[in-house]
């Protein structure tokens, strides 16, 4: 069967863009930002894109583009090559995707649910309580103990299935590509309009101000520099097959240099407009509450489903910024969302050798039926703390993995060469020395303290029983059902 084939370069652009844009970059990435001390997480999260995000977006284009596969054939035959057996390293990445796509889809309910109520601001005036008692209605239930079904929260989510997975069912073209060139234009429109009216609130420059002014004495915080990396890989959808799976529908001849920059800046570019967004808005709010900015804010789910609709109360026609707001969210997700399950798709598609539309049945039907167990009381203590582990442990495992085997067990000068041959502007031996030393030994520290803090600490107020099953069992569990189709793989049929 011949492959599918992005129909255009810029079709390719922005279906990687659609999948860099996310809820992260809206919503993930101010509260990050406000966290780690503002203006001071510009400077480790720039260093962070340089040092890892641009050199691994080009590894894995590469990697993608010449193996042609999604993560689990593209680890084999990288193996194969050296005499290795990696394909486990690709299930394992398809297996965070999955796990991500069940529960990312269910933030996408919240904000379909969020853009119904934004048209006449009926979450009230108490939005802390209207979203989790009333919408969540977030009981005395654990992550374990779910409590009820909750329908309203069950339909949004439908209706997000219904989209992405009709793009993963028409396939390549007439699905992601068609789908990403509709979202992608229509998405920076309305984030435009939505600052051009922002930064005109008083009180919002404030806001940026305390955005972008550094504070110099967090710089050697290493919890802001392991926020910083974290974040890049998380934005950058790298590491967890989906830019694998993406860059093996590119044509022979890419410029993949030139599609990586492009894919990295606009991604990073677009989430200073998201900052840009979040915090003209904090600012207007602080100022019409006579508060100090630092108290208007909350992290975490609490901005934008809390915070934000306390803000929209506040604006002008609320009823006309509110809905693009939302809409906004709904749009960057489900673009998201389309990328995680052609990841997983294109996995299954590969390894049972199926046609497209008997893979995409496989997964979003078994996807949705998970799903629905975040809609119920305890759907938002389940998702906190998979989320988690998935991003502090498993994600920055997969990164470290792949890039200890691509830089110390092969030979990385040669998808340097590789991509210089195909692109217009080359690329220099700083990409070997960020990928080969300063992102393995970022990645390695922040990974270690990590699972340091974690096994000391555990994650939030959870019960040990919840995080030993859910945070080290699912992830256990992750890599031994990775390390066992390795194992029942027969090798040589993959060449
Ligand atoms: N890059 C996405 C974001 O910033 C992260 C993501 C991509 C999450 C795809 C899930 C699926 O939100
Ligand atoms: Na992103």
């Amino acid at each position: 069967m011949q492959r599918e084939q992005w129909n255009s370069r810029i079709g390719f652009i922005l279906a990687a863009v659609g999948s860099a844009i996310g809820l992260g970059n809206i919503w993930r990435f101010p509260y990050m930002a406000y966290e780690n001390g503002g203006g001071a997480f510009f400077i480790p999260y720039l260093f962070a894109m340089i040092s890892a995000g641009i050199p691994f977006m080009i590894m894995e284009f590469s990697l993608g583009h010449k193996l042609r596969g999604a993560a689990p054939k593209v680890f084999s035959r990288l193996g194969i090559h050296y005499g290795l057996r990696l394909e486990w390293l690709g299930w394992f990445q398809v297996l965070i995707a999955a796990v991500i796509a069940v529960y990312y889809v269910a933030i996408i309910g919240w904000t379909i649910s969020f853009l119904g109520f934004s048209f006449t601001q009926s979450w009230g005036t108490d939005t802390n309580a209207f979203f989790f008692n009333e919408y969540l209605q977030l009981g005395d239930n654990s992550p374990t103990s779910l409590g009820v079904f909750q329908p309203h929260i069950a339909l949004p989510m439908a209706i997000a299935w219904a989209i992405t997975s009709l793009a993963i069912f028409t396939g390549v073209r007439g699905g992601i590509e068609r789908a990403s060139k509709i979202m992608m234009p229509l998405l920076f429109i309305m984030v435009l309009v939505l600052i051009g009216r922002i930064v005109f609130l008083p009180g919002a420059l404030e806001g940026l101000n305390y955005l972008f002014q550094p504070d110099f004495s967090k710089i050697l915080d290493t919890k802001v520099w392991s926020a910083a990396y974290g974040q890049i890989f998380f934005t950058l959808s790298v590491g967890f097959a989906i830019m694998l799976a993406y860059s093996s529908y590119l044509p022979e001849k890419s410029d993949i240099n030139n599609n990586a920059f492009m894919t990295v800046l606009i991604n990073c570019g677009f989430s200073i407009m998201g900052g840009i967004m979040i915090f003209g808005v904090l600012g207007y709010m602080a100022q019409e509450q006579a508060k100090p900015l630092t108290e208007v804010v909350t992290s975490g789910v609490g901005l934008a489903f809390v915070t934000i609709p306390a803000a929209i109360n506040l604006l002008p026609a609320p009823y006309i910024l509110g809905p693009l707001f939302f809409f906004a969210l709904v749009v960057a997700g489900l673009s998201s969302h389309i990328s995680i399950l052609e990841a997983v798709t294109s996995a299954i598609m590969d390894k049972l050798h199926l046609p497209r539309k008997k893979a995409a049945a496989i997964v979003c039907g078994t996807g949705f039926i998970i799903s629905m167990a975040f809609a119920t009381n305890g759907g938002l203590l389940l998702l906190d703390l998979i989320d988690y582990f998935i991003n502090n442990i498993a994600l920055l495992f997969s990164c470290f993995i792949e890039l200890i085997i691509l830089t110390w067990l092969f030979k990385i000068a040669d998808v340097r060469d590789y991509t210089n041959r195909l692109s217009e502007f080359t690329i220099g031996i700083w990409f070997e020395l960020c990928l080969r030393f300063i992102s393995p030994a970022m990645l390695g520290i922040i990974l270690v303290r990590n699972l340091v803090n974690t096994v000391n600490n555990g994650y939030g107020d959870y019960p040990i029983a919840d995080q030993l099953l859910l945070g080290w069992g699912l992830i256990a569990i992750m890599l031994f059902i990775s390390i066992l189709i390795n194992f029942a793989s027969n090798h040589k049929e993959e060449l």
